[in-house]
């Protein structure tokens, strides 16, 4: 009776995820905040440059936002241009969790991109705090 009762369950989520999109497991909307004090650019991209999201300008103080869905090997890279410095920065991938356990919510992930480098969280919270520098300019 118990065995059964898991298996419908697991089986109303399997064709849930599955009906709601054939490859992601999970979504993610991740957030990169401009806080050098100055304009930038960056060019988010996916494996294989698939999903290319263009160069986008971050004004100062603002922020850039895009949604994925993530399987297995989900990757993104960004390129960050502030004046003449360059950075290329792995945004997303198997080091980057975001995830809280519940698939069925779109997961938050943010970076703070400042003039000594691109720190990361899974929370929106108060710098520096337990925000992780991954990367430098
Ligand atoms: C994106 O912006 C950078 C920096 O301004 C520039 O060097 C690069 O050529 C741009 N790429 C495209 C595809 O426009
Ligand atoms: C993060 O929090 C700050 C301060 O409350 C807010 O100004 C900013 O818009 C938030 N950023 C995101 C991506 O939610």
């Amino acid at each position: 009776m118990d065995l059964m009762f898991h298996g419908v369950v697991i089986l109303t989520m399997l064709s849930f995820c599955i009906a709601s999109s054939p490859n992601s497991v999970y979504f993610v909307r991740m957030y990169v905040s401009n806080a050098v004090g100055d304009n930038i650019v960056v060019h988010v991209s996916g494996k294989n440059g698939e999903d290319d999201q263009g160069n986008q300008t971050i004004y100062s103080d603002e922020e850039f936002d895009w949604k994925f869905g993530v399987k297995l090997g989900t990757y993104y890279k960004g390129e960050f241009w502030w004046g003449s410095k360059y950075a290329s920065v792995g945004l997303f991938n198997s080091h980057i969790s975001c995830f809280d356990g519940d698939i069925f919510r779109v997961q938050r992930c943010y970076w703070l991109v400042n003039p000594d480098g691109f720190w990361y969280n899974k929370h929106n919270a108060t710098f520096p705090g337990e925000w992780e520098r991954r990367a430098t300019w």
